[in-house]
């Protein structure tokens, strides 16, 4: 029988639209799952929506709308973005369906039935962005501790849940049990809190009532926290059909973001102690894409919306960054560049291109089919070394949930590869027809190489990863490929692979900043931002060596050639007339002289320029750059500006009189 494995992620509220950051921790626990079952085991995967509380009910209210109206509305938001995302969760549980209201109730009954539920008054701060009560304490210049939201004063009438009580079991669960909660900091973290003692945790709110009434007393709703934890039970059927709770319960990891750790690492088991449940094996805590250094969030700001990065990049694009670029358990920083450098090196320079050129080859030097490789050549043995040691390092790394470092094998293999064809020259061998076995040897070795990368890719980029399999002429689905035993030689000769189209274009990245940039402008109606058409990469030669990942300066960006450099044609202008784009607040409209004639360029500039004050200044311009539309004008060019730290332009102009059309290097 295969071992279950339960696997959740937080519900998400539903006052908000999905962003990056909620992308994130169910791509992870997709990535997870996907894994899981390709090491052999049952997996049942949840995640849903928390529709409940104070703060979805003011945000209605905002909106002129019922809560569950909102609610359905933004359900499926999240809904199409996870199918979308191909996300391979097993149910989806909304906090507003039957089936959830009977076992919050359940639950409820059964901890009152303890005797650890209590009536009084509440008296203190509370923070709705939160859902949660702080200790005056704690409160900082009326804000919350955790993530600075503001504190309502709140004082009303409460049913209370016996927290202290589990004070020393708790401490006692951590102890027996040191992996309960994960990374070790995290669990440092609320060891310590636990230690600093336990107040009593009002359970129930009287002074609106968009939740679940409480059993007996419906003048009560239930603390939104209490029922949102529940779901983790309910969608198995608690409280109504037991079948898959019995199969499936307790979690094996409920996967959240740090903020929320708290709530399930001491109120959570508190409540399942109560009630004599199970509890979950492990709460596992990863940490927040930040931007600027703050959280990316609705209240903060700096959101990052996943559906323009998956239009442009594709969702594998996507998942494959998300995976890659976070360290598990520590925080990230979120920027453009980050995700289109890390696209560009791992998937269109070093995986694509070692796609297109073994293909390439197999095509020309083998008639497009899978050659064998014969028993003279001895040179594979490295790379079927390499092949197993980095898929053991590989799973390991998975489960202990370390995906950079997996992933990072994966990308060490695909250069091991990459070399490989550069070392044995193949387009040699393939001039001296007494050579043809080598010939055949080294492009087996590479296409077996590849099928292995496309079983360890499957798991984070499952489409990407299906279309490699098929392009080798492999049959069935990569994903159902077992991950439990490595085996070397699978790929058997004669299969007929299939070329194909570029499968990771690669982005040009200076095209989609500027465009984005330009995108952000309110009221803007810029061209779409590069979206499928990046400029491709011409097709590789198989002659020339792998392609080097570009290494990093040290301001952040990617080297360039002084080539490369040149290939920017920047020239001085003189500024001849400006004026205002009508509608966008932020644009200005400039002709300049370029010196082979006059030419519009359209500036986010108009926020610290008056039109006036240009005219007659010489400034520099991008002058090759491909004309984009903005707000319906057609910018023939970019100036230069410099920006300080809140965005602001500071045009860059010559220092002596210098007239429009010289070139500047
Ligand atoms: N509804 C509660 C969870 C109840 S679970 C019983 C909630 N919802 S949420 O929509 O605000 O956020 C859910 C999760 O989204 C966070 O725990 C975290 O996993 C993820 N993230 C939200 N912002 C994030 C970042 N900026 N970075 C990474 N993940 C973050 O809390």
């Amino acid at each position: 029988m295969a071992r279950k494995f339960y696997l959740t992620t937080p519900i998400y509220y539903v006052n908000d639209t999905p962003h990056i950051g909620h992308t994130y921790t169910t791509v992870v626990a997709d990535v997870i799952a996907r894994f899981r079952r390709m090491t052999g085991q049952d997996v049942y995967f949840l995640t849903g929506t928390d529709e409940h509380g104070q703060k979805i009910e003011l945000a209605a209210r905002a909106k002129g709308m019922a809560p569950i109206a909102l609610a359905n509305q933004v359900v499926e938001r999240f809904r199409s973005l996870w199918t979308t995302l191909g996300i391979s969760n097993d149910d989806f549980i909304r906090t507003t369906e039957e089936r959830h209201r009977r076992g919050v109730e359940k639950l409820y009954q059964k901890i009152q039935a303890k005797g650890d539920i209590y009536k009084d008054a509440y008296k203190g701060w509370y923070c709705t962005s939160c859902e949660s009560f702080y200790p005056e304490s704690q409160i900082v210049d009326g804000r919350c501790p955790d993530q600075g939201h503001k504190v309502d004063w709140t004082e009303e009438e409460s049913y209370f849940f016996r927290l202290s009580k589990y004070q020393e079991p708790l401490l006692r669960l951590y102890k027996e049990h040191p992996d309960f909660v994960f990374p070790e900091t995290r669990r440092n973290e609320v060891v310590a809190f636990v230690q600093a003692g336990l107040k009593d945790l009002s359970i129930s709110r009287s002074s609106f009532s968009w939740g679940i009434p409480l059993p007996g007393d419906p003048k009560h709703v239930l603390y939104v926290w209490f029922d949102a934890l529940s779901n983790y039970m309910t969608a198995l059927g608690y409280g109504s059909d037991r079948k898959l709770y019995s199969r499936f319960w307790p979690a094996d990891l409920h996967l959240v973001g740090k903020d929320i750790l708290r709530f399930h690492a001491v109120y959570w088991p508190a409540f399942l102690l109560s009630a004599d449940e199970a509890l979950p094996k492990r709460v596992v805590a990863h940490g927040w894409w930040l931007r600027d250094s703050a959280k990316i969030s609705k209240s903060r700001g700096g959101v990052v919306d996943p559906l323009p990065l998956i239009e442009a990049f594709g969702v594998d694009a996507l998942r494959y960054f998300l995976l890659r670029e976070m360290v598990f358990g520590q925080d990230a920083n979120y920027s453009d560049e980050a995700f289109i450098e890390r696209v560009n090196t791992d998937l269109a320079n070093d995986l694509g291109n070692l796609i297109s050129r073994t293909l390439k080859m197999i095509e020309d030097y083998c008639g497009g089919k899978v050659p064998r490789t014969d028993p003279r050549f001895r040179g594979d043995e490295p790379l079927k070394t390499a092949a197993r040691d980095a898929w053991a390092a590989y799973v390991k790394d998975f489960e202990g949930l370390d995906f950079s470092s997996g992933l990072s094998r994966v990308s060490d293999y695909v250069g091991a590869l990459n070399r490989f064809i550069v070392q044995n020259e193949p387009w040699k061998l393939a001039q001296d027809a007494g050579r043809r076995w080598a010939l055949d040897s080294v492009l087996y070795t590479v296409a077996e190489g590849l099928r292995i990368v496309a079983i360890l890719l499957a798991p984070v980029i499952p489409r990407s990863a299906g279309e490699i399999w098929k392009r080798l002429g492999l049959t069935g689905d990569v994903t159902a490929s077992s991950l439990e035993h490595f085996r070397w030689g699978e790929l058997k000769p004669g299969r007929v692979i299939a070329r194909g189209e570029s499968l990771f274009p690669r982005i040009d990245k200076a095209a989609y900043l500027r465009d984005a940039t330009a995108a952000k402008e309110p009221g803007m109606d810029p061209q779409k931002p590069a979206p499928t058409a990046p400029s491709q990469p011409p097709d590789p030669d198989p002659a020339a060596p792998a392609p080097a990942a570009p290494a990093l300066a040290a301001a952040g960006a990617a080297e360039v050639g002084i080539d490369e450099f040149a290939r920017i044609e920047l020239r001085t202008a003189k500024v001849l007339a400006a004026e205002k784009v009508e509608g966008a607040d932020k644009l200005l409209k400039l002709t300049v002289d370029v010196g082979d004639g006059t030419r519009t360029i359209v500036a986010g500039i108009a926020t610290r320029y008056a039109p006036e004050a240009l005219v007659g200044k010489t400034i520099i311009v991008v002058a090759n750059l491909k004309p984009a539309k903005l707000r319906g004008i057609v910018s023939q060019g970019m100036l230069l500006a410099a920006s300080d730290a809140t965005g602001t332009p500071y045009i860059l102009t010559t220092e002596e009189p210098v007239p429009g059309g010289w070139r500047v290097k």
